[in-house]
């Protein structure tokens, strides 16, 4: 059995995978339920002193939606859209002090562990709050930079507001950094245009590690009613996201090394795997478990030990990173990648009932002649687009050398 035994920020998981901060971490009991299913450990859902963000839970608002753009009707697809609304934690973070305490050991007990998860309204909030979660005893706190919502709140400023902007993530990272002796990890925005620059700045800031990321904000229209979805705008998510959030995971890693959790867009363990192939060493699952349960959770982790079994991994850190750094650099890697080429095993072929491969080939490489499909060889690029679409799997890509 692979070892799934993780280090993150100097803190020992039993594994890597963790609720990311959402409904499913919004009680001591929810906590525990899901370090009971096996998760390496938990977020809290975000603490605050927001009124309008233990508000906003309370008319928490969910349009979970397939393919088609409708809502799912009980069929979980493997690609859903996750259109919700929904603020932080619903009770004062002062309540929260003897769960979050009660939480932390029934994780440690287990291996496990409970991470802290603050998003403030005020320098005093982010400081005070950040010092009541370390006084609990937890050994790690996500500062949310992320959430979408504080954006549409009047005179708020908070989450994705804090998260676009460098110099001010980079001023409330080092000030909580300085107020609480635990790793601070900061929780990214995708709704932007600079994340390597607000990385940078965190970092620099004091930050031990960044998430990657929060969810987009969105707008989904049902066609029947004419109306949006959930009343308007609202963070949107799900599988299908995946390798946006792996982009900055690859990206992050390679440029800044920092430690990176990966969060948006983890349904099952492939998708954990691809998120540490691509440099996360922790993985935030979320949404998934709103529609499958806590329970879910475990089915996740033994994906995981299973999957590094199937494919000869002992353990985490030998697929750490391991796409990452096998990725190009630049065009000039592909220019330079040896050609190839189209060849068509006649024998599966059905042409000319199927002509997939000719329909999708826009560099007049393949043409139907005489019952058979032929290729040009000096016009196939080597794109392998007909190879994707030919459900015959009648076609190999071969080295032009050979
Ligand atoms: C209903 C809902 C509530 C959420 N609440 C929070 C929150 O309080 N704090 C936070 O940092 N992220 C929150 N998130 C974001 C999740 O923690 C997670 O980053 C996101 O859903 C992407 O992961 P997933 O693809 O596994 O769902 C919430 C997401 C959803 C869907």
């Amino acid at each position: 059995m692979a070892n799934l035994e993780t280090e993150f920020c100097g803190v020992k998981f039993r594994n890597p995978l963790v609720v990311s901060s959402i409904e499913p971490t919004n009680s001591v009991d929810k906590l525990k339920r899901c370090i009971d299913a096996g998760a390496g450990g938990a977020i809290v859902k975000t603490l605050t002193d927001i009124p309008d963000m233990h508000k906003l839970s309370k008319h928490s608002k969910y349009a979970i939606l397939n393919n088609k753009g409708r809502l799912i009707r009980g069929v979980i697809p493997r690609s859903f859209s996750f259109y919700a609304r929904s603020g932080y934690s619903s009770d004062p973070y002062e309540e929260w002090i003897p769960h979050l305490k009660e939480a932390q050991v029934h994780a440690e007990g287990n291996g496990a562990q409970i991470i802290g998860s603050v998003g403030a309204k005020s320098m005093e909030g982010w400081r005070d709050i950040c010092r009541a979660v370390e006084d609990c005893g937890i050994k790690l706190v996500e500062l949310n930079f992320g959430c979408p919502h504080p954006a549409m709140m009047p005179g708020v400023c908070g989450g994705s507001m804090i998260g676009q902007d460098p110099e001010m993530a980079a001023e409330v990272t080092a000030w909580v950094a300085d107020a609480v002796d635990i790793p601070v990890i900061i929780k990214m925005t995708p709704d932007q245009s600079q994340p390597i620059e607000v990385a940078r700045a965190v970092r620099d800031a004091g930050a031990s590690a960044v998430t990657l990321t929060n969810r987009y904000t969105g707008f989904a229209v049902d066609i029947e009613t004419g109306k949006p979805y959930i009343g308007g705008p609202a963070g949107v998510g799900g599988p299908w996201i995946k390798p946006l959030s792996l982009r900055w995971v690859h990206e992050i890693h390679s440029k800044l090394g920092i430690p990176i959790a990966g969060s948006n867009g983890i349904f099952d363990a492939r998708d954990a795997i691809e998120f540490i192939m691509s440099g996360a060493t922790l993985m935030q699952i979320g949404s998934v478990l709103m529609l499958k349960g806590i329970e879910y959770l475990s089915e996740v982790v033994d994906g995981i030990s299973t999957l590094l079994d199937e494919y000869g991994y002992p353990d985490l850190p030998s697929i750490h990173g391991l796409a990452s750094r096998q990725a190009a650099t630049s065009y000039q890697a592909h220019f330079e990648a040896n050609p190839v080429r189209a060849a068509i095993d006649q024998e599966k072929c059905k042409f000319p009932k199927c002509e997939n491969c000719i329909r999708s080939c826009f560099h007049e490489a393949l043409s139907g002649d005489n019952g058979t499909v032929v290729t040009l060889e000096e016009n196939c690029l080597g794109c392998e687009l007909c190879y994707s679409v030919c459900p015959h799997n009648a076609i190999e890509m071969l080295d032009k050398a050979a």
